[in-house]
């Protein structure tokens, strides 16, 4: 029996995957590590905590179902995308990576806006817009913030981009991140000169982007002496870990859209058109099937909403299934309680640093019940948000897959179902990133035929949620309102800001 390996190294850790060449889960293992917050705002990891879990979570791994090393006939990579790590000429790390959810960078932003000469001219040239979390704000910030550290750069990486270069020894990243670096041609496939010589980044600095299925190195002696890993395994460029989430959940042809309930909510749509919006209100980036690409909209706050309602609001101690039993037993609509899930500023669709949640419209009736429920629907209005915005692409929605720990929620997928309108698929596997990659391998050492081939084969829908006719028509209304909420406050929210709080 042969063996893939995925790893993911996320934001609050790494899981590690190994799957069968039958496609049949082995086993998984985490590690965590920290993250920093030196100031309000900013968020930095040490890349050597990610390296140190990596060589754990693959020890644990191989050693957890004793399989002999020599049968591991691929791994391949995923992770947290735009963080950046920043090596000098001796690939040693200079200062912590800055990581994606780092809001240090709004000044950079407005001048690579200015520079490319406005938003649709950016937009032209690596189809999304300058936002605080992509990497080419970051490398600025450090040019004009930390210069003795700018000039010390030799290569900027994403994190499994570094992880890549400890496993192997080999320096590139593959076009799912570098799209998300705002230096790349995502239409092209290569990087923007033409952006980095009018931001004044060099394009040296960058590494050499490659396809996702295309093998970046191979386990070096180095590894292979602390590590289970055998030296010579081939190790297959992989994806940002929303391009491997995707993969792992099927979403590699067009029609089919992946809506993803976690900390943060995710709506992506495979599309084999690159054309990107002209506003930028939904992202545009590679896949990491070969020549296709998926649109995405990001919430900042979708469990993270739930979690906080739960933990700061309510007792922590409530278990889901009573919270859960509360909202269910409240109408759709929670009686005329509106949330906006704005608690840490938003993405998509409004792209604002200074938007803040909302309880809109709190009578006297309203209970705990009320509160659970809304929080669910406001998140899910937002997911909306972000299907409206794809669907305005013209990009195909035949099919919701869901998944995340949102959707292990039954009343919660009733709400889904309910306010997208539209059937809900939940899959028989839901392992996330690591799942993805893990696939990724396989086709890249051709284990696996193909994306269509093995996710038809492994990937099944196991249950499929109807939308109740009534709710959806009331929920239209409900929607209406909470779509005007956001444009009557946002210059309130601009002014709360201004209050030193
Ligand atoms: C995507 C994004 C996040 C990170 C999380 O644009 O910023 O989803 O990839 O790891």
């Amino acid at each position: 029996m042969q063996y893939l390996m995925g790893l993911d190294i996320g934001t609050s850790g790494v899981k590690a995957l190994l799957l069968s060449q039958n496609g049949e889960i082995i086993t998984t293992a985490t590690e965590s590590y920290p993250l920093d917050t030196p100031k309000a705002g900013w968020a930095e990891q040490n890349p050597k905590d990610w390296w140190e879990a990596v060589v754990k979570v693959i020890n644990k791994t191989i050693n957890k179902d004793n399989i002999n090393p020599a049968d591991i006939a691929g791994l391949s990579l995923s992770g947290q995308m735009h963080s950046s790590v920043f090596l000098d000429e001796n690939m040693e790390v200079i200062r912590p990576a800055i990581l994606w959810s780092d809001t240090r960078t709004e000044k950079q932003c407005k001048e690579i806006e200015n520079k490319a000469g406005g938003l649709e001219n950016l937009i032209k040239k690596v189809s999304n817009p300058a936002l605080e979390g992509f990497t080419a704000p970051k490398i600025l910030w450090l040019k004009q913030n930390e210069p003795e550290n700018y000039k010390k750069v030799n290569y900027v990486l994403m994190p499994k981009d570094y992880i890549r270069y400890k496993l192997t020894g080999k320096i590139n990243t593959e076009v799912s991140d570098a799209a998300g670096t705002l230096l790349f041609d995502v239409k092209k496939k290569e990087w923007s000169k033409e952006l980095a010589k009018l931001i004044d980044i060099d394009t040296n600095i960058l590494p050499p982007v490659i396809e996702s299925v295309e093998v970046g190195g191979k386990v070096n002696k180095s590894t292979s002496q602390i590590s289970e890993l055998k030296e010579g395994i081939p190790v297959v460029a992989g994806g940002a870990d929303n391009a491997c989430g995707a993969v792992g959940s099927g979403i590699i042809k067009e029609g089919r859209v992946m809506v993803s309930i976690g900390s943060s909510g995710v709506v992506l749509a495979q599309t084999n058109n690159a054309t990107a919006d002209s506003k930028g209100r939904i992202h545009l980036f590679n896949h990491a099937k070969p020549n296709s690409w998926y649109m995405m909209g990001v919430m900042l706050s979708a469990g993270v909403s739930f979690n906080w309602l739960k933990n700061s609001l309510f007792d922590q101690n409530m278990d889901y299934e009573e919270l859960n039993k509360k909202a269910e037993a409240v109408a759709p609509g929670s009686e005329g309680l509106i949330f906006l899930p704005y608690l840490y500023g938003e993405r998509t669709p409004h792209n604002d640093a200074n938007a803040r949640g909302v309880f809109f419209g709190i009578s006297g009736r309203h209970k705990q019940g009320h509160f659970i429920r809304s929080v669910m629907e406001g998140v899910t209005f937002g997911l909306k948000d972000s299907l409206r915005l794809i669907k305005d692409q013209d990009v195909k929605i035949e099919e919701i897959r869901a998944i995340g720990g949102g959707v292990k929620s039954r009343v919660w997928q009733q709400i889904l179902a309910d306010i997208m309108g539209q059937n809900i698929k939940l899959l028989n596997v839901e392992e996330g990133p690591a799942y993805g990659a893990a696939i990724i391998a396989g086709v890249g050492v051709e284990i696996f035929n193909s994306f269509q081939k093995v996710s038809e084969k492994i990937i099944k829908v196991e249950e499929e949620i109807t939308p109740i006719k009534e709710n959806v028509k009331s929920y239209e209304k409900y929607y209406q309102i909470y779509k005007d909420l956001y444009p009557s406050l946002k210059t309130e929210y601009k002014k709360l800001s201004k209050l030193n709080y």
